[in-house]
C-alpha cells in the first residue's frame, strides 16, 4: 500500500489522485462541491456535472461530446505567444506562422474557432484534395495561408493553384518528385504563381509512438537523393527561385524535446546547402509532433511528454537562430503544423455508468457446514496441485490466476461441478487483497467510436467521475463499453501519478446517476472513430461562457440515429419497416401499428442507450 494511499482525502489530494494539474494543464480543476471544472481564466468556469444536468434537462441523452472553443482558442494564443517569448529572450528575430493541420479534426466549428482564435495569420495545413476543399470552405475575408502536402494529383495541384490565385497564400510541398513536373505544367497551364516547398526524409528519428513520420524509412519527403534530382529539374526548368519553404514532420506525440532539435540541426544543414546551391529558402516548416501529457508522467513514455510548449518553442528559436550566426545565414521564417497539442484540451466526452458488475459478497461459500468444510477441502487441493499449498491467506492476483486456470480444469474433467466451481471461485476471490477486488463498470459508450486510439494503440486517456470528488473513491474498476467486443474495455489508467490496469472510483448505489469525463479527446479521435457494433456518432456541442458568466450551448449536432448508421452500411429503413409489417401480418400479430410505430421510433433514436431512461424518440427532432 503507497505512502500517498494512507493520505486524507480532501479536495487536493482529489486533484493529485486523478492528475489534473499535470493533464490539465490549467484548463481543469475541481470546485467545492467535488465537481469537475473547465477554467476559462479568473472567475470563469464551467461545471462539467451542471453541463451534464442541463443537457438532460433539454432531453440530451448521454453520451456527449462536449467541446470547448474557449479553450482551443486559448490554445492557440499560448502557442503564439511562447514563440513571441522565444523570440525576445533569445534576441533571434524569428518570426513564427502557425498552420492547423486538418487531419487532427477537421469538425467545421473546431477549424473555425482555431481560425478566429486572435492570432494573426494563422493558417491551415492539409493533405488532400478533401481536405483542400474543406478549407477553402473556411477561410473567410480576403486572406488566407495553405499548406498542401501530401501526395498530390494533377487535379489536387489545380485545386491549389485555384487557391493561390484566390489570394490564399498557398505553399504546395512536393513529397513525390513526379510532382514537380505536374506543378510546373499546370502553374503555366493556368498562368498562377506556384510557391513551392520540399518535404525532406530526415535521418533523425523522433522517440515516440507515432515517430515513423519520420527517419529514413519515413513515408514521406524525399531522401537525399531525390533532393539532390529535386535540385537538377528546378535548375533545368528555371524554377529555383519558386521554392520558398524546407517541410519537414518527425512524427507526432514526441516525448522528448531534445529531438526536436537533433532534426532542426539536420533540416538546418539542408538550409545552408539549400543556400549554397543559390536556393534561397525563406521559411522552415517543422511540422507538429509536440506532445500531451496524456498518462501525466512527466517523463519521456509513449503518451506522456517532458516539456512544455514554451520549452518547445525556446528550443526552435535557438536552434534555428544559432545555426544561422554560426553560419552566416538569413534567419528563415518559422512554420509550424501543430494539431494535438491545440487540439486536445478542448473535447470531452461525458457518460454514465450503465451498470456495476456485482461481485459476490467476499464470504466464506454459503451453505451448510459440512458443505462449506468440504469446499476448503477442495479448494485445498486445487492449490496443492498447483504448488500453491497453504497461500489461502496470501494469495495474490498471479496465484489467483493460476487457480481459476486449475477450477477451470477440473470442472472441464468433471471433478466438480458448476456450483461447486462458482463457490470456489468466489471464496477464493475473496481471499485476494482488496486492491484486486476489481469490479467492473459498463459505460454508455463504445470505445471504438470515441476512443479509437486507445482501442488501435492502447493509448492512455485521462478518465475520471466529474462529481463526489470530496469523497474519497474505494471501488478498483475496469471500465467496458456497450460493445459485443471483448476489446471494448480500457485496460490502462493513469492515476495517482502511475500507469495501472484498473482505476479507482466510487462504489455506485443503485439509483445514482455516476457520470464519467474522458478528457483530451479533442485530437484525431472523433474522425478516426469507427462504428462498429453500429453505436454511431455521440451529440456533440460547444459550451461557452459568455463575459457575464452565462452558460451558452451552441452547434448541437445530434448524434447518428440508427437509420442514418443503417443507411452508412447500405440497409434501408423503409424495407425494415416494410419487411416487418409483412412478417407481422403473416404471423397475425396484434398491435401491428403500435408495434411498428415503436420500430420506427427505434429506427429514428440515438444508438445509445437511453441515458434517461424514456420510450424511444426522434432525437433529431429534439
Ligand atoms: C505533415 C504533418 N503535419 C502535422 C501533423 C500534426 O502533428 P501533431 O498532431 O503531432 O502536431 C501531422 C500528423 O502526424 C503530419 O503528418
Amino acid at each position: 500500500m503507497s505512502k500517498k494511499y494512507k493520505q486524507a482525502w480532501d479536495l487536493d489530494r482529489a486533484r493529485e489522485f486523478y492528475n489534473i494539474p499535470v493533464w490539465g494543464e490549467g484548463y481543469f480543476d475541481i470546485n467545492s462541491l467535488g465537481h469537475v471544472i473547465v477554467r476559462l481564466g479568473n472567475q470563469m468556469q464551467i461545471d462539467l456535472y451542471e453541463v451534464a444536468a442541463r443537457l438532460t434537462q433539454q432531453g440530451v441523452s448521454l453520451p456527449v461530446l462536449v467541446r470547448f472553443p474557449q479553450i482551443l482558442q486559448a490554445r492557440v494564443k499560448q502557442l503564439a505567444h511562447a514563440f513571441e517569448l522565444a523570440a525576445e529572450k533569445s534576441q533571434y528575430a524569428i518570426e513564427h506562422l502557425p498552420f492547423y493541420p486538418l487531419k487532427v479534426n477537421q469538425q467545421g466549428t473546431v477549424v473555425e474557432h482555431i481560425l478566429s482564435a486572435d492570432v494573426q495569420a494563422i493558417g491551415l495545413e492539409v493533405g488532400t484534395k478533401a481536405e483542400l476543399l474543406a478549407a477553402l470552405g473556411v477561410f473567410d475575408g480576403e486572406s488566407g495561408r495553405l499548406i498542401c502536402n501530401g501526395y498530390k494529383d494533377r487535379a489536387y495541384i489545380r485545386l491549389a493553384l485555384f487557391a493561390q490565385a484566390m489570394n490564399i497564400q498557398t505553399f504546395l510541398v512536393v513529397e513525390k518528385l513526379a510532382e514537380l513536373e505536374l506543378i510546373i505544367e499546370e502553374a503555366e497551364r493556368l498562368n498562377i504563381e506556384a510557391i513551392l516547398g520540399v518535404r525532406i526524409r530526415l535521418h533523425s528519428i523522433a522517440a515516440g509512438k507515432w515517430q515513423n513520420s519520420g527517419g529514413k524509412e519515413a513515408k514521406f519527403g524525399l531522401s537525399t537523393a531525390e533532393l539532390v534530382n529535386f535540385i537538377a529539374v528546378l535548375e533545368q526548368q528555371s524554377y529555383q527561385a519558386h521554392l520558398k519553404v524546407l517541410h519537414f514532420h518527425m512524427g507526432s506525440q514526441i516525448s522528448n524535446v531534445s529531438d526536436f532539435r537533433l532534426g532542426l540541426l539536420e533540416a538546418m544543414s539542408v538550409y545552408r546547402a539549400l543556400h549554397e546551391e543559390g536556393i534561397k529558402i525563406e521559411k522552415i516548416d517543422i511540422g507538429g509532433g509536440v506532445g500531451v501529457d496524456y498518462s501525466s508522467q512527466q517523463n519521456i513514455s509513449y503518451f506522456s511528454k517532458s516539456y512544455s510548449l514554451q520549452d518547445y518553442a525556446d528550443t526552435v528559436v535557438v536552434t534555428i537562430g544559432d545555426y544561422c550566426l554560426r553560419h552566416d545565414l538569413p534567419l528563415p521564417q518559422v512554420l509550424s503544423e501543430n494539431g494535438r497539442a491545440l487540439s486536445a484540451h478542448h473535447a470531452v466526452l461525458l457518460t454514465n455508468v450503465v451498470e456495476a458488475e456485482q461481485l459476490p459478497a467476499p464470504t466464506s461459500p454459503a451453505g451448510a457446514q459440512e458443505e462449506t468444510l468440504n469446499l476448503r477441502a477442495v479448494a485445498a487441493r486445487l492449490l496443492q496441485d498447483i504448488n500453491l499449498t497453504g497461500a489461502e491467506q496470501t494469495l495474490s492476483i498471479q496465484d489467483y490466476d493460476q487457480f481459476l486456470q486449475r477450477v477451470g480444469e477440473s470442472f472441464v474433467s468433471g471433478e466438480i461441478s458448476l456450483l461447486e466451481r462458482a463457490k470456489i471461485e468466489t471464496h477464493m476471490r475473496a481471499c485476494l487483497p482488496t486492491e484486486h477486488h476489481i469490479q467492473k463498470y459498463y459505460l454508455n459508450f463504445s470505445l471504438f467510436q470515441s476512443l479509437p486510439d486507445a482501442w488501435g494503440l492502447g493509448q492512455i486517456f485521462p478518465i475520471m467521475p466529474i462529481q463526489k470528488l470530496h469523497e474519497e473513491p474505494h471501488q478498483q474498476v475496469v471500465l467496458h463499453d456497450l460493445t459485443c467486443d471483448s476489446d471494448g474495455h480500457i485496460d490502462s489508467y493513469a492515476c495517482d501519478g502511475k500507469v495501472s490496469s484498473s482505476i479507482r472510483m466510487h462504489a455506485i448505489e443503485d439509483t445514482q446517476q455516476y457520470l464519467l469525463g474522458f478528457f483530451l479527446l479533442g485530437a484525431y479521435q472523433e474522425v478516426l472513430g469507427d462504428m462498429h457494433n453500429l453505436f454511431g456518432d455521440t451529440h456533440a456541442l460547444n459550451v461557452e461562457l459568455t463575459d457575464n458568466q452565462e452558460l451558452v450551448f451552441t452547434d448541437f449536432e445530434g448524434g447518428d440515429t440508427v437509420q442514418e448508421l443503417l443507411a452508412m452500411v447500405h440497409i434501408d429503413s423503409a424495407r425494415v419497416m416494410h419487411r416487418c409489417q409483412q412478417r407481422m401480418q403473416a404471423a397475425k400479430n396484434t398491435d401491428v401499428q403500435q408495434r411498428l410505430a415503436e420500430i420506427n421510433n427505434a429506427l429514428y433514436s440515438y444508438s445509445y442507450l437511453d441515458s434517461m431512461d424514456r420510450p424511444a424518440h426522434r432525437i433529431k427532432d429534439e
